[in-house]
């Protein structure tokens, strides 16, 4: 008798079980679903779309134009959408402070969906204030400094305004310490216990969210700021360079009672993706950033590569690492091609 495992060639031929589209179909390890994805949108305070130069196919929405993509992604099967506001510069301060403004754009976008899509949509909101802050960071900047303590007692009251509004998680985004601890205590004390936490735990510090922020406009804001030699978020963004603290990151969230996490980028972080889910063993998302998208799009603008399969592609082996669930701007047009199929 062999000893079990792997057998050997000629009797053992792996190509075997790859003959037929069928055949491949019924051994593939990992599959796609429209319930996997989330689908990133933006929106604006103008009646009219407006395209997002380096992510073409992708356009900061009116309300209007936001609530009928909630409505299309209910359609095709698609679980959530995770809401990012593209506020007018007359709306920005130092202190981010329109970001508590309960009848702000993200607020009444939030209204207006729930309207159309009740609790058949999750609704996902970003806990930051780069939307808000004329410096185009994350965090309060004090002398110099993203002060740690001060931005986590502002994004507790904004995770509440959002709450109120109805979203059905926040997600901060902001990567302060002791964030999550502080935000599910905010909640809890409002009332708010149904509402969930879905921790950027590990967040790179990249240069794949270039496009996003000129989406949302935080872009020609940091560059101000980068006048000023504090033009990036490395003081609390993640070290690419760095793993075993990823793990960290997330332990921590996990202990402060995040009910989700979430890696980011995805594409660059397939071997993080793939321990905080074995290590953890909690929903684990990804998020496909703005540069990863734009890099396909470019590419298959040219006619380098088939855009169709690469963003299929792209979006699966995230899946295979370890991800639940994938934040991607490719959402619709996978789940249409997906819901076309059957
Ligand atoms: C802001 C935020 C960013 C993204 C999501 N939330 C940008 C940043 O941290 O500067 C990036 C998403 C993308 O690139 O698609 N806190």
């Amino acid at each position: 008798m062999h000893a079990a495992g792997p057998g050997s060639f000629p009797a053992t031929r792996l190509r075997r079980n790859r003959q037929h589209h069928w055949l491949r179909a019924m051994v593939a390890e990992t599959t796609l679903a429209p319930a996997d994805l989330v689908w990133p949108l933006f929106v604006h305070d103008h009646a009219a779309p407006l395209p997002i130069a380096a992510m073409p196919g992708v356009e900061r929405l009116p309300i209007e134009g936001v609530v009928r993509a909630a409505a299309e992604a209910v359609t095709l099967g698609i679980p959530a959408i995770a809401l990012f506001p593209a506020t007018d510069p007359a709306l920005k301060t130092a202190d981010g402070a329109h970001a508590l403004d309960p009848d702000n754009l993200v607020c009444r976008t939030v209204h207006a969906i729930r309207r159309e899509t009740g609790d058949r949509l999750g609704i996902l909101c970003d806990v930051a204030l780069d939307p808000y802050t004329t410096h185009g960071h994350d965090g309060l900047l004090v002398e110099g400094r993203i002060v740690n303590d001060e931005t986590v007692a502002v994004l507790c009251r904004q995770a509440v305004v959002l709450a109120e509004a109805g979203c059905h998680m926040v997600a901060p985004s902001d990567m302060m310490d002791g964030r999550v601890g502080a935000i599910r205590a905010a909640l809890d004390a409002a009332g708010r216990h149904d509402v969930g936490i879905l921790a950027y735990a590990a967040k790179y510090a990249s240069a794949f969210y270039g496009p996003f922020r000129d989406a949302v406009g935080s872009a020609a804001s940091l560059g101000t700021a980068d006048k000023l030699g504090l033009g990036d978020k490395k003081t609390y963004q993640m070290d690419p360079a760095n793993a075993l603290e990823a793990i960290r990151e997330v332990a921590l969230d996990v202990a402060e009672g995040a009910d989700m996490v979430m890696v980011k980028p995805a594409g660059t972080a397939l071997d993080i993706i793939h321990r905080v889910k074995t290590t953890f063993g909690l929903p684990t998302l990804a998020y496909q950033v703005s540069g990863e998208y734009a890099m396909i799009q470019a590419a298959a603008g040219h006619g380098w590569l088939d855009g169709a399969r690469a963003a299929a592609e792209s979006v699966l082996v995230i899946k295979r690492a370890g991800a639940d669930a994938v934040l991607t701007y490719f959402a619709p047009v996978l789940a249409r091609a997906l819901f076309a199929r059957g």
